[in-house]
C-alpha cells in the first residue's frame, strides 16, 4: 500500500510509520520540522504545516509527485492543551478567548479536511482515509466542564470527516474517524494506560478489516462503535 502519514515524527504517527513500514508498505510522513525520529526507518519526510494552506497545498503535490495513489490516509496530527503553544486559553470557563480556541479547531479539524481534500486526486476506488479523534470529540459521552477547545475540536473533526465520508461515497472511499485510546505519547502523558504500540496495533487491524459499509462511522482502537 501507498500510504500517508500527518504528524508522523513523534507518538502514534511515528508508531504508525514504524508498523506500516515493517509491513512493508511504501510511507510519506509529515513533519513540521527537521525530525532526526524517521531517519533510517525508510519513511519518506516531508514538511506540513496542517494550520497552514499552502503548506498543504506543496504537501499535496509533493505525494501526488511520488505516489500516483494513495490507498490510506492517516490525518493523525493534532495539538491538544499541552502541547499547544503557552499561553492559549481554550481550557477553563472565566479563562476562554477566541484565538486559542480557534487555533485548536484549525490544527484538529480543519487541517485534516484541507489534507484530504487537497489529496483527492490521488485517492480512488478502495482508498481509506482515517483522521484521528478522540472519546473527548463524543457529545454524547461529554460528562464533565473544561476542555472547550480539545473536545470542540475533535466534535468539529467528527462532523467534518463524516461530511467527507458522505461525498467521497460515490467514489469508494471509505473514511473513518477513530478514538486512539488514552496513550502514553507527549499528548497522552506517561499515566496513560495504553502504549502506543498497542494503540497503533489496534487502529490498524481495524483499518485492514474496515468495509464500505463502516464509511462514516465513529469507532475505537479496539474496533468497537463509539458514541456520537
Ligand atoms: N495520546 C493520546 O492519549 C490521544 C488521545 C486521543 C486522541 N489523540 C490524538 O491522536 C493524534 C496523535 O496524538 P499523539 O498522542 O501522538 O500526540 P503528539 O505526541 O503530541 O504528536 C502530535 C503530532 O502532531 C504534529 N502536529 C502538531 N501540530 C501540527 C501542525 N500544525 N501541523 C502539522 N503537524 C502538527 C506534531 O508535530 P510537531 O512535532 O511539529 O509538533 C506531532 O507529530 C492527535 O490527533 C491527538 O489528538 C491522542
Amino acid at each position: 500500500m501507498n500510504v500517508v502519514v500527518t504528524g508522523a515524527n513523534r507518538g502514534l504517527g511515528l508508531e504508525f510509520c514504524k508498523q506500516l513500514r515493517a509491513d512493508g508498505h511504501a510511507v510519506v510522513g509529515s513533519s513540521r520540522g527537521r525530525s532526526q525520529a524517521l531517519d533510517g526507518t525508510g519513511v519518506h519526510v516531508e514538511k506540513l504545516d496542517i494550520a497552514d494552506t499552502e503548506s498543504i497545498a506543496r504537501f499535496a503535490a509533493a505525494v501526488a509527485e511520488r505516489f500516483e495513489r494513495v490507498d490510506l490516509l492517516i490525518n493523525n496530527a493534532g495539538i491538544n492543551s499541552k502541547t499547544a503553544p503557552k499561553g492559549q486559553k481554550n481550557v477553563r470557563l472565566g479563562d476562554l478567548e477566541p484565538q486559542g480556541m480557534l487555533r485548536m479547531i484549525q490544527v484538529n479539524a480543519v487541517g485534516p479536511v484541507l489534507v484530504s481534500q487537497a489529496l483527492l486526486p490521488v485517492l480512488g476506488v478502495g482508498s481509506r482515509v482515517v483522521s484521528i479523534s478522540s472519546w473527548l470529540g463524543s457529545i454524547a459521552g461529554k460528562t464533565s466542564g473544561g476542555n472547550y477547545g480539545y473536545c470542540a475540536s475533535k466534535a468539529t473533526l467528527n462532523m467534518l470527516m463524516r461530511t467527507f465520508a458522505h461525498d467521497v461515497a460515490s467514489k469508494d472511499i471509505t473514511s473513518v474517524v477513530i478514538n486512539p485510546g488514552w496513550v502514553q505519547t507527549k499528548m497522552g502523558g506517561p499515566r496513560a494506560p495504553l502504549t502506543p504500540t498497542e494503540s497503533v496495533t489496534g487502529m490498524l487491524s481495524v483499518v485492514a478489516a474496515l468495509t464500505p459499509e463502516q464509511n462514516g462511522s465513529f469507532l475505537q482502537w479496539d474496533g468497537t462503535e463509539s458514541a456520537w
